[in-house]
């Protein structure tokens, strides 16, 4: 399965699809790497690791549109099987969306339908929920509002803090991801985010513990 990843940050949940890919967990390539910040982690970690990059910032003013049509054209020129937002943080228009309508997936810091948007962490915190976690959901013209594919959760401790709770969940995110598309892989998750039988990982609270080091 080849894969188009789209990044802004740091990477790590790029990072952790590479890692799983090297350890034999995860069944697919990294065609391409695509990001809108040009000193972003992202771009270190490509480079280091010999995964075709581009970067693609957007230019002041510029229509989301325009922006989503030059993104289209890159993307398309590895002919994917699957895109991943792994981090993007542009919301991207039906102009990307529905050329590859089913084919995108992204993951939220956040336990959708809660917390949508930018700051899924910091809103669950300020919530008052008992409980932080991750989403794994296809992309759809509705912000974060996409078929739920995974979910699992962590409890938020007394002493948690905003930084803490985010590397908890980042933590989630790592495995969440890759597992998310090595089922799609394996053709078990359908096109409303449905897991065939035998995954347990779907709204799953998983105690700090037991997270898994591989799948
Ligand atoms: C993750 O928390 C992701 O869910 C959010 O942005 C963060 C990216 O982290 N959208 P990284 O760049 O993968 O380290």
């Amino acid at each position: 399965m080849q894969l188009a990843i789209l990044a802004s940050g740091g990477g790590s949940n790029f990072t952790s699809i590479l890692d799983k890919i090297d350890a034999g967990l995860l069944d697919a390539n990294v065609a391409l790497l695509v990001t809108d910040q040009p000193n972003a982690g992202c771009v270190q970690t490509a480079q280091a690791r010999g995964i075709p990059f581009q970067v693609l910032p957007a230019t002041p003013g510029q229509a989301r549109e325009t922006y989503d049509a030059a993104l289209l054209e890159l993307v398309k020129s590895v002919n994917p099987d699957l895109v991943v937002l792994a981090g993007f943080m542009r919301i991207l228009t039906t102009t990307f969306i529905e050329p590859f309508a089913g084919r995108v997936i992204n993951i939220h810091p956040a336990l959708l339908p809660k917390h949508k948007g930018a700051h899924g962490v910091r809103d669950t915190f300020a919530s008052g929920d008992e409980r932080a976690g991750a989403t794994t959901h296809f992309v759809t013209a509705e912000l974060d509002g996409g078929p739920i594919i995974l979910q699992a959760s962590v409890p938020i401790a007394p002493e948690d803090h905003v930084r803490s709770l985010q590397a908890k969940v980042l933590k989630v995110e790592h495995w969440l991801l890759p597992r998310t598309i090595q089922l799609i892989r394996e053709g078990r998750v359908g096109r409303d985010g449905t897991v065939a039988p035998g995954e347990s990982w779907k709204h799953h609270p998983i105690p700090s513990a037991q997270w898994p080091d591989g799948f």
